[in-house]
C-alpha cells in the first residue's frame, strides 16, 4: 500500500518502525503515534469492569449479552477493542489508508482475532450489514488545546480532519439496515444527528452515546 500521498498531507510526520511497531513520528513534538493494545491505559480499562465502560453499556444495554457489532469508524480501534472484550464479534471499517495500516499492525501484534478489520468506506456497506448493532464515532471539531494534549487526536486532526457530513450520512444509511440498534458517540453538548431524538442516552464526562433502538 502506498502511504506517501497520505503522508504528504502533513510533512511534520514521517513513517517509522519504532520498537517493532509501525508508527508515525511527529518531528516537531518528537513523539511516535502507533496502536498499542497493551498500553497501561487500555490494560487498566480492560481489566477493570469491562461492562461498566460507557461504550459497552450503550451497545449491550441491560442484558449485557455479547452481540455482533459493525464499527463504522474504527480509528485507533480503542472502542472496537473495548467492545470485543465483552465477547462480541466486531467488524470494523476504516477508510483512511494510514489509519488502517497503523490499526492493522496493532491488531496483528496483539493477536486479536475478535475484530475483523476492513479497509473500506462504511458508508457503502452499512445498509447491508448483518450485525445486530451499528456503532458510529465520527470525527468532530476539537479545540486546539485539547488536541494538543492528546497526541492521537493531533494525528487524527492532521490526517483525517473534521468530516462534517459523515455522521449524518452514516446514520441515514444505518437507519436503512436491519440492525436492531444504532449507537452514535457525540460530544457531550452536541446536537442530535439528523435532529433525531435518541431512544436513550449514556452521558459521560468527555462524550455522550446516543442510542437508537429500532
Ligand atoms: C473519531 S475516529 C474513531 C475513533 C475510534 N472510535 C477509536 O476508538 O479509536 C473516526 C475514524 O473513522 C474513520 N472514518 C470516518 N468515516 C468513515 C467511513 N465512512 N468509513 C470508514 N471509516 C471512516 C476516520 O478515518 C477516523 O479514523
Amino acid at each position: 500500500m502506498d502511504l506517501n500521498p497520505v503522508l504528504s498531507q502533513d510533512t511534520n510526520y514521517q513513517i517509522e518502525l519504532f520498537e517493532n511497531k509501525l508508527s508515525l513520528y511527529q518531528k516537531q513534538d518528537k513523539h511516535h503515534v502507533f496502536v498499542d493494545f497493551n498500553s497501561k491505559q487500555l490494560n487498566f480499562r480492560s481489566q477493570a469492569h469491562i461492562n461498566a465502560e460507557l461504550v459497552n453499556k450503550a451497545v449491550l444495554g441491560k442484558k449485557k449479552q455479547a452481540t455482533t457489532i459493525m464499527d463504522c469508524t474504527a480509528g485507533f480501534g480503542k472502542d472496537s477493542y473495548l467492545m470485543s472484550l465483552t465477547g462480541s464479534q466486531i467488524i470494523a471499517y476504516e477508510s483512511n489508508p494510514l489509519m488502517y495500516a497503523l490499526l492493522k499492525d496493532g491488531l496483528n501484534r496483539a493477536n486479536i482475532d475478535t475484530i475483523s478489520l476492513r479497509k473500506k468506506d462504511a458508508l457503502k456497506e452499512v445498509k447491508n450489514t448483518d450485525c445486530e448493532v451499528i456503532y458510529i464515532d465520527p470525527m468532530y471539531p476539537t479545540n486546539k488545546k485539547s488536541a494538543k494534549n492528546n497526541k492521537h487526536m493531533m494525528f487524527l486532526q492532521a490526517f483525517v480532519g473534521h468530516q462534517a457530513e459523515m455522521a449524518e450520512q452514516l446514520f441515514t444509511q444505518a437507519l436503512l439496515s436491519k440492525a436492531k440498534k444504532i449507537v452514535i458517540k457525540r460530544p457531550v453538548k452536541a446536537a442530535y444527528v439528523l435532529a433525531k431524538k435518541p431512544t436513550s442516552q449514556i452521558v459521560g464526562k468527555a462524550a455522550r452515546f446516543d442510542i437508537y433502538a429500532k
